[in-house]
């Protein structure tokens, strides 16, 4: 089986994430339809936070989910291992400065991650994140010991099974004995083997960013390998009407999920995975 792991591409990646982060800040501020729509409802159905919560934001970007989090009542640790993206974050927090601590953090070095301290966290949440990161085994690994036991992970990311590379996002329009038919649909042809790749996540970015595919069984496998066991996922879609003036956004893909949402939980690894109830 081909690796999911490239250590070696985490710095690359930072510069251009770091190149990129004022201008993604700038486009962000506290979310965008995909954060309104999609990731928030169903992030938040899954973490179901309890005001008191200490949790992590793993890849927090401009911070607009961690700040979400702060209004939810929690006290927020969030990361990332772009020092513009923390800085940024810092000037945009105001009301809830004294529930959010900020750090430069990269999650793909456990032990920068094990510094935040055993059994520290009730909840971790990683946004639109794991496309962008070269290695996952790290996250999880730590992850195993910073999070609770029985502690929840969630992360929402670009699904990989209709945002793999050279996915074709495709609309016909089909002259149905009188009715006009539109159907949307994406072509995949690479999946199974695991790619990286360069892409532009918001038209107009200073430099293309570097992503990192992995099938499902690729990504789940990190889960299960670090303890973890999956206990909720959600594939949500966008429900509004079409944007007749942008045929292709993912908007209009009504029957497609662009992100794929899963809740994951510590076990204790001693008593084995088959003891979970
Ligand atoms: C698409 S942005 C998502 C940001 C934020 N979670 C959100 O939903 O708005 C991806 C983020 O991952 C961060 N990132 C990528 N690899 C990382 C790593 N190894 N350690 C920490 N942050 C990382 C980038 O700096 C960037 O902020």
């Amino acid at each position: 089986m081909s690796t999911s792991e490239w250590p070696e591409l985490t710095s690359e990646t930072q510069e251009f994430w770091d190149q990129n982060a004022a201008f993604w800040d700038e486009y962000m501020r506290e979310g965008n339809h995909f954060h309104y729509q999609l990731i928030r409802p169903a992030a938040e159905r899954l973490l179901a936070i309890k005001p008191g919560e200490v949790v992590l934001d793993v890849a927090c970007g401009n911070g607009n989910f961690s700040r979400r989090l702060a209004t939810l009542g929690a006290e927020v640790v969030a990361i990332d291992f772009s020092k513009t993206f923390v800085t940024q974050a810092k000037k945009r927090t105001s009301d809830q400065a004294d529930r959010i601590t900020y750090r430069v953090i990269d999650a793909t070095d456990r032990t920068q991650l094990l510094g935040l301290g055993e059994g520290h966290f009730d909840a971790v949440v990683c946004n639109q994140a794991f496309m962008d990161m070269a290695t996952l085994q790290p996250l999880f690994a730590a992850l195993s010991s910073i999070l609770k036991l029985q502690g929840r992970f969630v992360f929402t990311l670009a699904h990989p099974c209709f945002q793999s590379p050279g996915a074709i996002k495709m609309v016909e329009e089909e002259d149905c004995d009188g009715e006009i038919v539109v159907r949307r649909s994406v072509k995949i042809s690479t999946y199974i083997t695991p790619t990286t790749y360069r892409g532009i996540g918001i038209k107009g970015q200073p430099v293309p960013t570097r992503y990192f595919h992995r099938p499902l069984s690729q990504l789940f496998q990190s889960c299960f390998d670090a303890g973890f066991v999956i206990d909720g996922i959600e594939e949500p879609v966008f429900e509004s009407k079409p944007n007749e003036k942008r045929s292709l956004s993912w908007t209009n893909f009504g029957e497609i999920p662009p992100i794929l949402v899963a809740r994951t939980r510590r076990m204790d690894k001693k008593r084995g995975r088959n003891d979970y109830r």
